[in-house]
């Protein structure tokens, strides 16, 4: 399985921006980390990571035709879903091109606000992605800390994060991420 993160790395180089496939491999790196301090399924959270943000580059069009292809809603096109379609897109081809396994599939799909009752394969994604070694923004080194002691805890304060600046940008939050929050407050 070694040989399907080379050759999925291969593929990304080539479609991926330089600074979106150095980002790729650092979640990829964190999440494995990660996934060894929590003993979850290495593999797993390796090419998930590796694969989350495929599609984030696509230009309108492609993310039309996949959609139309796919019999997704036209919804996710509106412009208050901008930073969670990529995540869909992306489900749909990890799932055609690689045959991921459904937990990987709604892992990548939900990456960007998480969901209710997420498993550990999602939580540690949604994780990796946001305190990679390349990020840098307020409050990442208390998430970088909780992570390693309490990872319900440390997604909780990253979505308040996360939220706090989509307020400060007068721009939607997307209601996943609430329901997410909601359901890790216990
Ligand atoms: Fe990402």
């Amino acid at each position: 399985m070694e040989s399907s993160i080379l050759k999925i790395e291969k593929d990304l180089k080539e479609n991926l921006s330089e600074y979106r496939y150095q980002h790729s491999i650092n979640v990829m790196k964190e999440a494995e980390s990660l996934a060894r301090h929590y003993h979850a399924d290495i593999l797993k959270c390796k090419l998930c990571a590796l694969t989350h943000d495929l599609a984030k580059e696509f230009n309108d069009d492609k993310n039309k035709e996949i959609i139309k292809k796919n019999n997704l809603s036209e919804n996710l096109l509106k412009k208050e879903n901008r930073n969670i379609i990529h995540g869909y897109i992306a489900a749909i081809i990890v799932k055609e091109k690689y045959g991921f396994s459904e937990d990987m599939i709604r892992a990548i799909k939900y990456h960007s606000t998480g969901y209710t009752e997420m498993d550990l394969l999602a939580k540690i994604i949604y994780l990796a992605d946001k305190i990679e070694t390349g990020k840098d923004y307020p409050g990442i080194e208390e998430e970088r800390l909780l992570a390693y002691q309490d990872i319900d805890k440390a997604i909780v304060i990253c979505l308040c994060n996360q939220i706090k600046q989509i307020v400060k940008k007068n721009k939607k939050v997307n209601t996943l991420a609430y329901d997410t929050l909601g359901s890790l407050i216990k």
